[in-house]
């Protein structure tokens, strides 16, 4: 018993091992700058996890498909830039970075939507979170525009 219980055991550390390298080599994408803005979205309550000033962008693979609300190819990828919210006698600007939100089209993500969903900091640092339960179930109501709330403005 223990001889085919070893074996399976190591199996499922090593998967475990290749997942968790897989995410932590995840990086901000280079060409980020490239990236054209399809939307904001201001969250002003403090208390929020996702507080701030969100500026959302997307790659060129993802952008035939963005004025119909998807489907979106694989290779897609939206990012989001979080900023403070700074009241200035009013008027609401970016304060302080707090994060970047990250979603890529992948079909090897089926239990989330065929999205991979990461965060990183401001210095673009993976960040550890539960992405299922922070962000996908959010998203999940949005499936009939493939998980994506952002939509072209008219
Ligand atoms: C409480 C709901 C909620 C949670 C939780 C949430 N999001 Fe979102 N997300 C939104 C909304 C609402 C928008 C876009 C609003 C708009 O501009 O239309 C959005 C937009 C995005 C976008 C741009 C693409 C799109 O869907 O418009 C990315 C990328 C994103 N979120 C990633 C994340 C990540 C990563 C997490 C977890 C760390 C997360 N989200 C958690 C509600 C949520």
């Amino acid at each position: 018993m223990k001889k085919v219980l070893v074996p399976v055991t190591a199996l499922v550390l090593v998967t475990a091992a290749a997942t968790w390298g897989a995410m932590q080599a995840l990086t901000l994408p280079a060409n980020l700058a490239d990236f054209r803005h399809v939307g904001s979205l201001v969250i002003p309550d403090k208390a929020s996890p996702l507080f701030g000033i969100h500026h959302f962008y997307l790659n060129d693979q993802g952008m035939a498909a963005f004025p119909n609300s998807g489907p979106y190819p694989e290779g897609t990828i939206f990012v989001g830039k979080v900023y403070e919210a700074d009241d200035q006698e009013g008027a609401l600007n970016e304060g302080k970075m707090r994060f970047y939100t990250y979603m890529e089209k992948s079909s090897k993500r089926s239990d989330t939507g065929g999205w991979l969903f990461a965060a990183f900091s401001p210095e673009g640092k993976l960040l550890d979170k539960d992405v299922k339960k922070e962000c996908f179930d959010c998203h999940a109501p949005q499936k009939d525009a493939d998980y994506v709330f952002s939509k072209a403005l008219k």
